[in-house]
C-alpha cells in the first residue's frame, strides 16, 4: 500500500512511487504518475487513515485518505461497490465547488497483497473547525462573530450545492469541516456516509455523530431527507457561538432529552412529522421551549438567534432550506461592502442558483461584486 508503506518509510527518508495498476483510475479524475511522501497522520478511524503527503514531483501537499477494502487480486475501480465506491462517486460529482473538498484522483494499492486499500488523493487544508474551536477553548476565548458568519455561510453554501444535486452528507460535524487558516475557506469533507436522496431512502438510526444527530433519526425514522444536514448545521452554528456543543447526550435517548430541554416537548404534529411510524407517546412532564437568546447565552446577535431557531426545528420540513438560509439577514454583513476575504463567497457556479428567482439572485450577489465582475469591467 503506497501511503501506508511510505508512512513507514518516511522515517528512513525514502519515498514510494504510486504504482500504476491494471485498470486503475479508469472511471476517476485523471491522476498522473506521482510519488507521495507521507509526512504525518491527520486522522485515523475504523476505515483506515488520512495522511498529509508531499508530492515529490511538484512539491505540492495533499491529503491521502487510505481506506481498507475487500478486494480480489487484479480488481479494478469499476468493480468497487458500496461505501468505497460511493465516496469516490459523490466526491467526483461535487468536486469543483469552493466549499467541498476537492478529489484530485484515486488509486488502488495492495490489491494483490493482504491489505488492499483505496486511496483518495484530496486537496490538503491546514485545519478543521473542530481543532479551531478547541484552540479557542484552550485560550478561554470565543470565536469572533465575523468568523462564525464566514464559516456558517460556507457550510450552508456547500450543503445547498450537494442537496441541489440530491446528495445528503449525513455526518456534518466540526471534525468534517476543513478550514484554511489563511483564507478562512471552509470545505466539507468525509462523504463516506453520504447518500443519494431517493424517495423513501433508508438511513440507519445511528447515522450521524450523536451530538449532531437530527431528532427524527433518534426517533428511529428510517426514511430521511436532506433536513438531517440542516439540523447538524444548526448544531455546528450554535457550537461556534457558545464555544461548546449545544446538545450533549450520553446516549441516543439522553440526546433527545437535551434537545427537549431547549426546544420544549415536541407536539403530536412534530412527532408525526419526525416519524409517522412512531407509536403515539406522551412526553411527561411537558417542558416549555427556551428563548434562543438564553440558549445562546446572550453571546449572539439577534439575527443569529433567529437563524439558529430556523434551522433547529423538530419538523424536518420546517427547517430553513440552505439557499434560503444564505439569504438570511445574519449574512448581510458579508455582502454589505467589498472585502478581500469575501470575494470567494459569491463566485456561484453555473447552475448553483438554478432554483432561485431573479430577486433571490439579486439578494445573494451583492451589487459591488457584480460591478467588479461584470464582463465590461473585466475587459477594461
Ligand atoms: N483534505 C484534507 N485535508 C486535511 N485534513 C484532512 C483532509 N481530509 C481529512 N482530513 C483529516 O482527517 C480526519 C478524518 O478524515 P475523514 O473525516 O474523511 O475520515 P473519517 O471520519 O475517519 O472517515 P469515515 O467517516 O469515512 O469513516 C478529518 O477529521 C480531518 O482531521
Ligand atoms: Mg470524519
Amino acid at each position: 500500500m503506497v501511503a501506508e508503506a511510505a508512512a513507514e518509510e518516511d522515517r528512513s527518508g525514502a519515498a514510494l512511487k504510486r504504482p500504476r495498476e491494471e485498470g486503475d483510475g479508469g472511471d476517476l479524475p485523471e491522476l498522473e504518475l506521482r510519488t507521495y511522501r507521507p509526512q504525518r497522520i491527520l486522522g485515523q478511524g475504523s476505515f483506515g487513515k488520512v495522511y498529509q503527503a508531499c508530492v515529490l514531483e511538484t512539491g505540492d501537499t495533499v491529503a491521502i485518505k487510505s481506506i481498507g477494502i475487500k478486494a480480489l487480486p487484479g480488481q479494478c475501480f469499476q468493480q468497487l461497490s458500496g461505501r468505497n465506491d460511493r465516496e469516490v462517486q459523490i466526491l467526483k460529482e461535487l468536486s469543483g465547488h469552493p466549499n467541498i473538498v476537492c478529489l484530485k484522483g484515486a488509486f488502488l494499492s495492495g490489491v494483490d497483497g493482504t491489505e488492499p486499500k483505496l486511496n483518495l488523493v484530496l486537496e490538503f487544508l491546514s485545519d478543521t473547525l473542530h481543532r479551531v474551536l478547541k484552540h479557542y477553548n484552550q485560550m478561554s476565548q470565543m470565536m469572533e462573530h465575523r468568523y462564525v458568519r464566514l464559516y456558517q455561510y460556507q457550510l450552508l453554501r456547500g450543503l445547498a450545492y450537494a442537496h441541489g444535486k440530491g446528495i445528503v452528507h449525513i455526518d456534518i460535524k466540526p471534525q468534517n469541516l476543513l478550514l484554511d487558516g489563511g483564507s478562512h475557506t471552509l470545505k466539507i469533507c468525509d462523504w463516506g456516509t453520504a447518500r443519494r436522496m431517493t424517495l423513501g431512502g433508508q438511513a440507519a438510526a445511528y447515522a450521524c455523530s450523536r451530538y449532531y444527530r437530527a431528532p427524527e433519526l433518534i426517533l428511529g425514522a428510517t426514511s430521511y431527507t436532506s433536513a438531517v444536514d440542516l439540523w447538524s448545521a444548526g448544531c455546528v452554528f450554535a457550537e461556534m457561538l457558545i464555544g461548546q456543543p449545544l446538545f450533549t447526550g450520553a446516549d441516543g435517548i439522553k440526546q433527545l432529552v437535551e434537545i427537549i430541554k431547549v426546544l420544549g416537548t415536541p407536539s403530536a404534529l412534530d412527532l408525526r412529522a419526525m416519524n409517522p411510524n412512531y407509536p403515539s407517546y406522551e412526553f411527561a412532564p411537558a417542558v416549555s421551549p427556551q428563548p434562543w437568546e438564553r440558549v445562546l447565552r446572550g453571546f449572539a446577535p439577534r439575527e443569529a438567534n433567529e437563524l439558529a431557531e430556523m434551522l433547529l426545528k423538530y419538523d424536518p420540513a420546517a427547517r430553513l432550506q440552505p439557499i434560503q438560509a444564505l439569504m438570511h439577514r445574519f449574512f448581510d454583513a458579508l455582502r454589505i461592502a467589498e472585502q478581500p476575504d469575501h470575494l470567494t463567497l459569491f463566485n456561484f457556479l453555473h447552475g448553483e442558483l438554478d432554483w432561485c428567482t431573479q430577486q433571490e439572485r439579486e439578494r445573494l450577489i451583492p451589487r459591488w461584486y457584480l460591478v467588479k465582475h461584470s464582463p465590461s469591467t473585466k475587459s477594461r
